[in-house]
């Protein structure tokens, strides 16, 4: 038999091109086995150290040790391999297939009926104000003229918030509510700047609606507000006109009916009629509330009302976003489906 150190050698290039050849991970553990397990040849080999006499046995220990790491090392190496080819498709990849898209998001219908509203009012000198929707009773009613016993008012109709620490409101600790229409914007634009005013306040409201196919405990309005010298109800009538045909289409028509709010006077409601209200089988649909300036809220916000007039509207944008899309529950702007948001 060849000495044990002759042996190193041509069992480590024989173990060596076994690893190497493994065609998979089980193979491969095998082959270890074979050779560097417990009861492998080369391990045999090793535990033949034991025989040789005290001279050689360092210079063939150390080989040993050498042949073993490097065989270890092309285990690992081969292992790598081995576990990348399986990660790899086993069908040749086919470039001619078409790639995955992304999708694109896109804007809610209600933001899309909104930014054309807003446009339509910006060719005519209009710009955007913004206020908070959680505002005090002085925004939303008081300031607002309308009087403590409003029905509006009623707590079965808004929010109210609790104080937190149980205290009674007062002048400089208000009590604070959900809004319940943009309107509230209107006093804060007059508190903060002197006339002329020529705002529109898109926003969210709230009201203690239950919710149905045509109502909804949050909406979205948009409010209109025109302050100036000399401002009459025909600038009011024209304006609307011009948003609504812009809007609507040119053939829409408007008008306006008497009503009663409690911070215009005189006040009015607006209907519209255009092909898509003969479609629902009806003449005139209502839109909007509108009137000129009460005296008393320019007095509020310090604004004379001798010498300044002005009108103001409000709508809710779901209505139009429902008839321009032809949308018959309110509720699917906010269920977030893109199922049903991509189609528009
Ligand atoms: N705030 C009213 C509502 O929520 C709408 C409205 C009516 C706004 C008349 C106005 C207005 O500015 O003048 O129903």
């Amino acid at each position: 038999m060849a000495g044990l150190i002759d042996q190193i050698e041509p069992l480590k290039q024989a173990a060596l091109a076994e690893l190497k050849a493994a065609p998979d991970p089980a193979a491969l553990e095998q082959t270890k086995g074979a050779w560097i397990g417990p009861n492998g040849k080369f391990t045999a080999l090793m535990k033949q150290l034991g025989t040789l006499s005290k001279e050689e046995k360092p210079a063939a220990g150390k080989l040993i040790n050498a042949a073993k790491m490097e065989l270890e090392a092309a285990l690992a190496e081969r292992r790598s391999e081995l576990d990348l080819k399986a990660a790899l498709p086993k069908e040749p990849t086919d470039f001619t297939l078409p790639g995955r898209r992304r999708a694109l998001g896109k804007l809610h219908p209600l933001t899309q009926v909104t930014e054309d509203i807003i446009r339509s009012f910006r060719k005519i000198g209009f710009v955007v104000a913004d206020g908070p929707e959680i505002e005090d009773e002085y925004h939303c009613f008081d300031a607002l003229n309308t009087p403590a016993d409003h029905p509006a008012r009623d707590t079965q109709d808004t929010f109210y918030l609790a104080k937190p620490d149980g205290s009674q409101p007062s002048t400089l600790n208000p009590q604070l509510l959900l809004r319940t229409h943009t309107s509230s914007v209107q006093i804060r634009v007059m508190k903060s700047q002197p006339p002329p005013v020529r705002i529109i306040v898109p926003g969210r409201v709230y009201r203690r609606d239950n919710a149905d196919a045509t109502h909804n405990p949050t909406f979205q309005q948009i409010e209109g507000l025109y302050v100036d010298k000399n401002v009459t109800v025909g600038d009011l009538k024209g304006t609307v006109e011009f948003v609504f045909k812009e809007l609507l289409g040119e053939e829409t028509k408007i008008r306006f009916r008497p009503h009663y709010f409690s911070y215009t006077e005189p006040s009015f409601e607006i209907d519209f009629q255009n092909a898509l209200v003969k479609k629902l089988g009806k003449d005139w649909l209502e839109i909007a509330g509108c009137g000129m300036v009460h005296p008393a809220v320019f007095e509020n916000v310090g604004y004379d009302p001798e010498v300044w007039t002005g009108w103001a509207f409000g709508f809710g944008i779901e209505r139009i976003a429902m008839l321009r899309y032809g949308i018959n529950d309110i509720r699917l702007f906010y269920e977030n489906d893109v199922r049903f948001l991509k189609q528009f």
